[in-house]
């Protein structure tokens, strides 16, 4: 068995992963978390949240899961969210047409549907199940589509990305955000994309969670205040430009051009602090560059965070710099303004166009409405002049009127500012992919004691601290559950056990990662020098220390804050 069945086979039995409906079957890419794995994941989001919640100019917000058309029209997923696929012709299985020539090029997934036809019968491919032909290559739209309210008039999508609800929630954060620039959003939630061929245990899932970040940026201001403090720390990148992995320094990355600008650099690096801290292994991760072909719909640059996994090179960050593609098209597709007005140091002169009245000709034709037709006129900008002829309200009038009564003219004025639409840098977050990731990573099995721990960061393990009573009687035991009590809360959850020999209790809390327990022994309520004490051991090193009872919640609370050491305890 390879790591990744061991580690699944683990989560499955002491609760951190279900597959879903198992009784019925199952079904691909479809798992629930457990108790265990709901803490999990819930402290992975806490520590995201804290990272950015904690940064002046970053709100959280929670939009819907299911939209309607429009809006994925807009955003380009309905016309270009697709994977492409065949069927077998012989048993009908299907399969995505890139996976079943992944022996034979290095990114199958950037060919396109006749080069994929072209290589099956090049390369003899038939059908894995049945050694069947193979049908044309076709796209398949990963989106789930639904209907909103009865009949199928108004056609909905389960969302792809969180993203979408950022972007058409912009006018009301910009309004929130007192207008001002840079403007960071976070969401987390469910994600959904009906893949043809899930595989990979949790790293394709077709209901999925995200932790989200759409960064709304100046499109002439790409420098973020805080990069001189990380300019000298260190990525480990592979770009597109075909060099070897490079391990490098954040401020050189940008001079030397290989990411695009500062604040995209200055959150790769976040993205690093964060999933160090979550406990992935440095050494396992790295940043990859798209090709230029390989890039999302709407992506300007974009940056893989890739950890090394059992499956091999994994990604589950990408970091994009999505420039205006989203924030143009909501504003085309729905008429609504998503500028930003960018002051200027001082007001300058600007050349700009105007409608001005031809009240010559709007005195004898409109009379007494005249002077309201031509306020009405000159209120409107020259973009909304369609064939000559602009629409306005004057005295609660809708009026039609032709180039007889207004022209467009050039004029220079003292202007305060701008309008700029801005672009958005997004680090988006696959919140499965990196709960399985800090799970691999902590993963450490002894095949010759066959004994199994999982380092996980204390700061993200479910149980903080095990509580045993050496023995459940001569009064250990209820010493113990009053230790439990003091302790256990939603955030720092303990746990009693009181059954099976001390090995096995810490045996079965290693393996679920808890960092610490303490046991209750004789000593601890018998008269003599270690009366009022327990023992705490620290599953890493599996070291003990006594410490008195009344000492636990603090040092507990201590050692996960990182104020106290254990070594030193
Ligand atoms: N929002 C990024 C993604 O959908 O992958």
């Amino acid at each position: 068995m390879n790591d990744a069945n061991d580690l699944l086979s683990l989560c499955k039995r002491r609760g951190f992963i279900w597959p879903s409906f198992e009784m019925y079957g199952g079904v691909a890419g479809m798992f629930d978390y457990g108790p265990l794995g709901c803490v999990l994941k819930n402290n992975i989001v806490e520590v995201w949240r804290a990272i950015y919640k904690g940064r002046e100019g970053f709100v959280e917000i929670d939009s819907e899961t299911v939209n309607p058309r429009e809006v994925f029209k807009a955003s380009g997923h309905v016309d270009g969210f697709a994977d492409l696929m065949t069927y077998c012709r012989a048993c009908g299985s299907p399969f995505r047409a890139d996976h079943l020539v992944k022996d034979h090029y290095e990114n199958p997934d950037v060919l396109t549907p006749a080069e994929l036809d072209e290589s099956f019968a090049r390369f003899g491919v038939t059908c894995p199940e049945c050694g069947g032909q193979l049908g044309p290559v076709e796209e398949f739209n990963l989106m789930f589509k639904t209907n909103i309210g009865p009949g199928s008039d108004r056609v909905g999508y389960l969302r792809p990305e969180t993203a979408q609800g950022i972007f058409v929630n912009f006018p009301n954060l910009y309004r929130y955000n007192r207008e001002k620039m840079p403007l960071g959003v976070i969401q987390t939630g469910r994600g959904y994309r009906n893949e043809i061929a899930p595989r990979q245990g949790m790293i394709r899932m077709r209901e999925f969670n995200m932790m989200e970040v759409e960064l709304f940026v100046d499109p002439d201001d790409k420098d973020w205040p805080g990069f001189p403090g990380i300019e000298g720390e260190e990525l480990v990148l592979v770009p597109n430009t075909g060099e070897e992995t490079l391990t490098m320094t954040v401020g050189r990355a940008v001079e030397e051009g290989i990411i695009a600008n500062r604040v995209l650099a200055y959150f790769i690096h976040t993205t690093k602090q964060l999933l160090v801290r979550l406990g992935v292994d440095p050494a396992r991760l790295r940043f990859r560059q798209h090709l230029p072909d390989e890039m999302a719909h709407y992506a300007a640059d974009c940056w893989d965070a890739e950890v090394l996994l059992s499956y091999g090179w994994t990604e589950i960050t990408g970091i994009a710099d999505r420039g205006c593609w989203d924030l143009s098209r909501h504003a085309q597709f729905s008429g609504t303004d998503l500028t930003h007005f960018r002051r200027f140091d001082e007001p300058r002169e600007v050349e700009t166009e105007r409608v001005r009245a031809r009240h010559k000709a709007l005195g004898p034709a409109f009379k007494g409405r005249a002077k309201a037709v031509a306020a009405a006129l000159e209120a409107v900008s020259p973009s909304e002049v369609r064939d000559g002829r602009l629409t306005v309200i004057a005295d609660g009038e809708e009026t039609v009127l032709t180039d007889e009564y207004f022209e467009v003219v050039k004029v220079t004025e003292k202007a305060a500012g701008e309008r700029v639409v801005p672009h958005v840098i997004e680090p988006s977050h696959g919140l499965d992919r990196i709960f399985y990731s800090v799970l691999e990573h902590a993963y450490a099995h002894d095949a010759e004691k066959d004994y199994t721990v999982l380092r996980l960061r204390p700061e993200v393990a479910p149980v903080k601290l095990g509580v045993f009573p050496l023995m459940e009687r001569d009064g250990l035991d209820d010493l113990a559950r009053r230790i439990y009590g003091e302790v256990h809360d939603h955030r720092v959850e303990a746990y009693y056990d009181g059954s099976g020999t001390i090995g096995r209790r810490y045996a079965r809390m290693d393996e679920i990662g808890t960092p610490w327990c303490v046991t209750v022994d004789y000593a601890s309520v018998e008269d003599g020098p270690d009366r009022g004490t327990v023992t705490i051991r620290d599953r890493d090193t599996t070291e003990q220390r006594r410490i008195r009872i009344e000492d636990v919640r603090p040092v507990v609370e201590g050692l996960l804050e990182g104020r106290l050491d254990f070594a030193s305890l």
